[in-house]
Parts: C-alpha cells; sequence; structure tokens
C-alpha cells in the first residue's frame, strides 16, 4: 500500500481529484468506483470546479457506487443516488446512463445485488476504485464479520454506522437498518484503489488499517492484500499511526 501525507482535509481532495482527473484525461474509457459519506464530498467539489474551469468532459466516464440504503427512493435526499447526483454528477457532463448505483428499492433486492456485479464485470470491471473507511473498518457498508469472499449483497447495518451517519437524518430512527453494498471480493477486483481518510475520528481505523492484521473482523485489512492500493491520509487521521511504529 502507497501512503501519501497530506496536511489536511483539503489536501486529501486536491489529490485525489488530481488522480481522478488524470485519468479522465489520459483514457480512452475509464469506469470509476465511487463512494459516499463526508470524506469524498471535497474530491468531488474539486472535480467540479476543474470541470468548470477547464472543461474537461466525462462523457468517457463510466460510474459504480459502492452501496446505497435499503428502502430509500432515489429522490430521498438521504439516498446515495440523491447524494451522488447532487454533489458531482448533476455538475458534470457525465451521461446519466454511465452512473450505477445499487437500487434501494426493489421486490428482488438479491436479484439486483448478482446483477450489479454481472453489469460491472460486463463493462470491463472497475479500473479505479475510491474508497472511505468507517470507524469499524468498513469499506462499503461492509461491516465487522463480512466474509473476505463476499459479493454484491444485502447487510444489516451495524448500530456504530447507524449513528455515525445519523447525523444526515431528522432522528436515528430514520437511518435505515439495511444497506446493499458491493462485497469485499467485489471490491478487490478492482484493478487500482484509493483510500481517502481525513480527521481524528479515523485515528483507530487507520492504525488498524496500516499494522492491524488482515482479519473479517476489520474489513479495511483486505486491502492489504491488493497489489495497488494509494491511501491518501491527513495529519489528523495519521497522528496515532505515526507514534504506533
Ligand atoms: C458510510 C459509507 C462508506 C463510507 C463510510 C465513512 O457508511 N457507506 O462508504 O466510507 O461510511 O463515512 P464518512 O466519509 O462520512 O466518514
Amino acid at each position: 500500500m502507497e501512503l501519501i501525507k497530506v496536511r489536511d482535509y483539503n489536501e486529501m481532495s486536491q489529490k485525489a481529484a488530481e488522480i481522478l482527473i488524470g485519468k479522465v484525461k489520459g483514457s480512452e474509457k475509464i469506469n470509476f468506483g465511487l463512494a459516499t459519506g463526508g470524506t469524498p464530498k471535497g474530491l468531488y467539489e474539486k472535480m467540479i470546479e476543474d470541470h468548470q474551469k477547464n472543461g474537461i468532459s466525462y462523457k468517457n466516464v463510466t460510474t459504480f457506487n459502492l452501496d446505497e440504503y435499503a428502502g430509500l427512493s432515489e429522490e430521498d435526499p438521504n439516498s446515495y443516488h440523491y447524494y451522488m447526483n447532487e454533489s458531482l454528477f448533476k455538475h458534470i457532463d457525465i451521461l446519466k446512463s454511465n452512473t450505477h448505483l445499487p437500487k434501494g428499492i426493489s421486490e428482488h433486492l438479491e436479484k439486483e445485488c448478482s446483477e450489479y456485479d454481472k453489469m460491472i464485470a460486463e463493462n470491463g470491471g472497475i479500473d479505479l476504485q475510491v474508497l472511505g473507511i468507517g470507524q469499524n473498518g468498513h469499506i462499503g457498508f461492509n461491516e465487522p464479520g463480512t466474509s473476505f469472499k463476499s459479493n454484491t449483497h444485502v447487510v444489516k447495518l451495524a448500530e456504530s454506522t447507524r449513528e455515525a451517519n445519523a447525523r444526515y437524518f431528522d432522528t436515528i430512527d430514520d437511518v435505515p437498518t439495511h444497506a446493499i453494498t458491493m462485497g469485499i471480493a467485489s471490491i478487490m477486483k478492482s484493478k487500482e484503489i484509493l483510500l481517502l481518510v481525513s480527521g481524528e475520528a479515523k485515528q483507530e481505523a487507520m492504525g488498524k488499517l496500516m499494522h492491524g492484521e488482515v482479519t473479517e473482523e476489520f474489513p479495511a485489512s483486505i486491502l492489504q492484500k491488493h497489489p495497488r492500493v494509494t491511501i491518501i491520509a491527513d495529519q489528523k487521521a495519521l497522528s496515532r499511526v505515526l507514534i504506533t511504529p
């Protein structure tokens, strides 16, 4: 794993944007895996700024998001569909038909899951997967205990994850109990992974990621086994890592 140390959230977002924009410019066609949450917001803002200033086109880009809450419609302001449209897609010239997220509402959620993996494979797989990390080491919504062999699946969210994400909802009771997420095996199939980590709340997770054992109890630890992972982490996230060799 390559570690890029940056000062703060802004610098993390800037570096990440440079990497993604470089790939868009340098490829005839590229498939990005995208993440939601607070962490990649700055990255998306920088991409929008760049698009408006330099006119880089996203018509050659296809995206697959990691996850979606179960039971929320695409129009629900707390859905990840809504987040992606508002935070990125509607501000750039990406073709709506090239943007994909798991469906949160379906009579056949399990079938949706297997079709999502199939669609990614049929499109040639993910070239670069952007990831954030949960405080308990989750990636996507793969909570501790998830099999490293998992494909896209329906998950029951950990209470700590619901609490961490409650800040976006009116009350914690409104936070869905389940979600659909790309599995660990789906994520590990990406040709390259870019993990963004910022803030004190991620110190412990960062320490375990860099120095901990590879275990399903800490899902992000599997990234130690991927051949091409770049981590961009800021000083606050790294402070504990630096004092614990
Ligand atoms: C959420 C998302 C993850 C995200 C993580 C961290 O639950 N499903 O994809 O990486 O939590 O979120 P944040 O970036 O807001 O800290």
